[in-house]
């Protein structure tokens, strides 16, 4: 509104009715797009608790970073697996996706400002990030890792069955009841029988989405996609 000159609402929803391509820019401009490496490390700290569960079966264990931003989530499950999970289960599938195609470009190139990286661990920093001037590069062995694709997890259908759907800062923080519990469905679908599902570590379930996602005994962040 500020870059066109428009104070109010109504003469704003007045400007889109005459400029339909005004409205088609709005879901681009309006998401939060804030995100950094090892987010909520309580959360990533669960994932030890969880990860012989779901690898029990002995088949390639598949994640889903829904709302992956900037590459910064599924990089760090990533990382997290090739230091803590990789040579105990084998290989992992990883499939992020978001809808804003600007910040899958930044995904792909995987250069990030120091500030993104601060709560990770120093040593692994150390080890997967090459430092060029200001910015920090992430190790092609670390990119190879992770497949992005640009998808609409409201509109379009999700690919596959996962073992762990990771959606934080999403679903859980920004939507009214209704659609919270629509989506929370939508992943349940999606996540394999006894797969589970990652929120963050400032969100919580409410009473309807506790029916099909049951706490995670001893994993913060976590719970169990329910029979
Ligand atoms: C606040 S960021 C959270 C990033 C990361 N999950 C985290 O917790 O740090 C939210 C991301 O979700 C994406 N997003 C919002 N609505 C979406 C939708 N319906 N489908 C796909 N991506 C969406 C936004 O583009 C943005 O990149």
């Amino acid at each position: 509104m500020t870059e066109l000159g428009i104070a109010s609402f109504e003469s704003y929803a007045d400007h889109i009715r005459l400029h339909p391509e005004e409205g088609e820019r709005l879901p681009d401009i309006m998401h939060i797009t804030v995100t950094r490496f090892y987010r909520d490390a309580t959360c990533w700290e669960g994932l030890g608790r969880v990860m012989p569960g779901l690898a029990a079966s002995g088949r390639k264990v598949r994640f889903l970073s829904a709302g992956c931003c900037g590459g910064e989530e599924p990089y760090t499950l990533a990382i997290a697996w090739k230091e803590l999970f990789e040579e105990r289960f084998g290989p992992a599938d990883i499939l992020a996706v978001d809808m804003d195609e600007a910040g899958l470009e930044r995904a792909r190139k995987a250069v990030y400002d120091k500030r993104s990286l601060r709560e990770l661990p120093d040593a692994w920093r150390e080890r997967w990030f090459i430092a060029s001037g200001r910015r920090l590069h992430l190790s092609p062995e670390i990119m190879s890792m992770v497949r992005f694709e640009r998808l609409h997890l409201v509109n379009d259908a999700l690919p596959g069955s996962f073992d762990l759907i990771m959606c934080r800062n999403l679903f859980f923080t920004y939507f009214t009841e209704d659609r919270r519990f629509r989506a929370a469905l939508v992943l349940w679908e999606a996540l394999r029988p006894g797969g589970a599902l990652m929120i963050g570590e400032k969100e919580g379930l409410g009473p309807r989405e506790l029916d099909i996602f049951t706490p995670w005994p001893g994993a913060r962040c976590f719970f169990r996609r329910a029979a």
